[in-house]
């Protein structure tokens, strides 16, 4: 076989973890090589060896056949090897076309004088080849994650990549702007580029990929072609067992209604109204970009809200601070989990700890053990992966660091519990055991609204489905009634959906 990128025997070891144990992995010119695998089990650490963005303690790279020792990203660019990082790395206030020739902008007078104008026609060619309309003169902070992204390509594209390396590329992405990415992808393959796609999604792998590998625990557990696997049998090589169920079976808990919201508007959002009881799980459904999370915001107190009523316990309260609406018993878990504010400097126990400061701490006296008790619980539960709790955060690989904040929220036992998007991100075992512990929470009484763009999840387990449509609540469905046509037929506004 023909190899554009060999690896073989990688290992990699960061204190207490080892990472990769002598993984090989291979990629052909022109082919799709999705990776997959749990929360921390490796990817990342192997892509970024890879792209020359960190040294392996042993093991062996082949590009085109022959060994390479890559000290730096510089040096896999050279060589046609091009990352595109889980966390995106633009420049917000350079402009596209800079971003995309950074360090290798065209010049003119000898090398003094930056040439614009070379610098706009190149951009816009490489934006053209992947039929990207963004004017190459804009800000690139001013782009959608999506356009950002394709900015990523074109600067793959300009390097002349040979492989580009994908990390959960489609984690922020609509479902339209996912197909445009697949079309891309698909025309890079035309020319011999080969991809390395990294994904939770296996609808995605299975219908992109050719070839898929699966790591476990820092190891190559199986590899094949994508015709002799099945999204089951991808499943059990991940996490080493047969899945139960991915949605647990709920018992109906709804008790009184305990929030009613009424013809309430705000920022992007207008006559929005619903109930909530106590013990529901409340899906909310919608485009992105109808709403949903600004309703959140505002329920939270982190958005004034601008009309309308909102009834908590038969009473009107108004939501104005975070503060105020923790004490009503109110807790959010962000779609932006970055902005949320994780320590990234602190242990992943004190990050815990904060949450638990009330429990842990009541009337000020330390209770060291019962707190250990609680983040080894939480630890379990969630698969959080960490050599020990007083480990950094920002140590922690980008799936694991969302599960602490998670489990951060889910301990704080709210009376109104609010999560948006909250299983981006997530490998498929931890998103059913965030599935059982949120029903754990509905049968303890409390009410949960849930947002989220996945539809099997929002089906699998709300009780009833809000559906935004353009700023406005535009359904509430029954579980029994709920279809993933219906719900898309509402929040696409009865026109058909691409
Ligand atoms: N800089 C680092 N220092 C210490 N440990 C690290 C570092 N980077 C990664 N690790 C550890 O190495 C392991 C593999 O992490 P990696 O980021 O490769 O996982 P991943 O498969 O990409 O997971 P995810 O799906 O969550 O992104 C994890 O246990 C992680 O905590
Ligand atoms: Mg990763």
């Amino acid at each position: 076989m023909n190899f554009v990128l060999q690896a073989q025997g990688i290992t990699k070891s960061f204190p207490g973890v080892q990472a990769l144990k002598n993984v090989s992995f291979s990629v052909s010119p022109g082919s799709v090589h999705a990776l997959v695998g749990e929360n921390g089990a490796g990817k990342s650490t192997l892509m970024k060896i890879i792209s020359g963005a960190l040294a392996s303690d042993e093991g062996t790279l082949f590009i085109d056949g022959e060994e390479r020792i890559l000290k730096n990203p510089r040096e896999a660019q050279d060589l046609g090897i091009a990352m595109i990082h889980q966390e995106l790395t633009i420049l917000p206030l350079r402009s596209v076309a800079e971003n995309i020739f950074l360090g290798r902008e065209p010049r003119k007078a000898g090398g003094i004088l930056l040439d614009y104008a070379a610098l706009h026609t190149r951009a816009t060619d490489l934006l053209n080849q992947i039929h990207v309309s963004v004017d190459p003169s804009r800000p690139a902070g001013t782009l959608s994650i999506a356009q950002q992204q394709m900015v990523e390509v074109a600067k793959a594209l300009s390097l002349r990549a040979r492989v580009i390396i994908m990390d959960e590329p489609t984690s922020s992405l609509t479902s339209r702007e996912t197909s445009t990415l697949f079309q891309i992808i698909g025309e890079l393959q035309k020319c011999g580029i080969a991809l390395i796609y990294i994904s939770h999604r296996l609808e995605e792998i299975f219908s992109i990929a050719d070839t898929i590998t699966i790591l476990r625990d820092g190891q190559t557990v199986h590899s094949a072609p994508t015709a002799d696997l099945t999204p089951d049998s991808v499943v059990r090589y991940m996490v080493g067992r047969e899945l139960k169920e991915v949605f647990p079976q709920g018992k109906d808990s709804r008790g009184d209604t305990i929030l009613r919201a009424e013809h309430l508007s705000g920022q992007r959002f207008t006559d929005v109204s619903f109930s909530l009881r106590s013990g529901e799980i409340l899906g909310v459904a919608g485009l992105v970009g109808a709403g949903r999370s600004e309703v959140a915001r505002a329920l939270m107190g982190l958005d004034p809200l601008q009309g309308g009523t909102l009834l908590f316990q038969g009473e009107q309260i108004v939501p104005r601070s975070v503060r105020a609406m923790m004490r009503h018993g109110f807790a959010f878990l962000p779609e932006d989990r970055k902005a949320e504010g994780l320590f990234l400097n602190m242990s992943v126990r004190d990050n815990l700890a904060i949450s638990m400061l009330d429990r842990v701490f009541p009337f000020g006296i330390i209770r060291p053990r019962l707190l250990l008790r609680l983040i080894r619980d939480y630890f379990h539960r969630l698969n959080i992966k960490t050599p020990s709790p007083l480990q950094r955060i920002k140590n922690l690989s980008g799936g694991n660091q969302q599960k602490v904040i998670i489990a951060r929220c889910l301990s704080l036992k709210p009376r109104v519990l609010i999560l948006d998007e909250p299983t981006r991100g997530i490998d498929i075992g931890a998103k059913s055991e965030i599935y059982t512990i949120a029903q754990d929470l509905a049968a303890q009484g409390v009410a949960i609204i849930m947002i989220s763009s996945e539809l099997p999840e929002i089906l699998g387990i709300s009780d009833r489905i809000l559906v935004m449509r353009e700023g406005k609540s535009v359904a509430i469905l029954n579980q029994g009634e709920a279809t993933q046509d219906l719900i898309m037929h509402k929040a696409a506004g009865g026109t058909s959906w691409e």
